[in-house]
């Protein structure tokens, strides 16, 4: 199988992952990602490349999903922040450039019952699947699902 290339997409206030809020969000940055998934997918993990890339502004996130279809990449685990409650365009930006997208949040949304806005995603709609609560770990999830999909053609 040819080497795939997933995106890690991060929107506003992901840039500091592990310092920010770790009771909320956890403590582990996202250097321990390429671990994670060695420890899940084993040797298949080599055929993975990573592209990480965070911005806090709606537009350059678009604009980065947008090279994501022209560069043909095979996924992006995109974790949209405050933006996945928020933004009509990133919706709408996934709903037509026809890049396998994974969901992810590093916090469980669902169970964040004292803030309701943040149990509703807009975009969620556009995406294969949705990953929460599982902090780090859920971007190597998300790469293992698109990887499974990848398999099976
Ligand atoms: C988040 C959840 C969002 O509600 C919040 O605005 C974030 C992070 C998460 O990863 O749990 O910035 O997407």
């Amino acid at each position: 199988m040819k080497n795939r290339k997933y995106l890690i997409l991060n929107g506003p206030n992901l840039g500091h992952i592990g310092e920010r809020q770790p009771e909320i969000y956890g403590s582990q940055g996202l250097d321990s990602l390429p671990g994670l998934l060695k420890e899940i997918l084993g040797e298949k993990a080599e055929g993975i490349e990573l592209l990480f890339h965070q911005s806090n502004f709606e537009g350059n996130l678009i604009d980065r999903l947008e090279k994501a279809k022209r560069e043909g990449l095979d996924g992006v685990a995109f974790n949209a922040g405050a933006l996945t409650h928020t933004s009509l365009a990133i919706a709408d930006c996934l709903a037509w450039i026809g890049v396998p997208c994974v969901e992810v949040h590093l916090s469980n949304i669902f169970a964040r019952t004292d803030e309701p806005l943040r149990q509703k995603s807009l975009m969620g709609k556009s995406c294969i699947g949705c990953v929460a609560g599982f902090g780090i770990l859920g971007y190597a999830l998300a790469v293992l699902a698109l990887e499974q999909r990848h398999a099976q053609g």
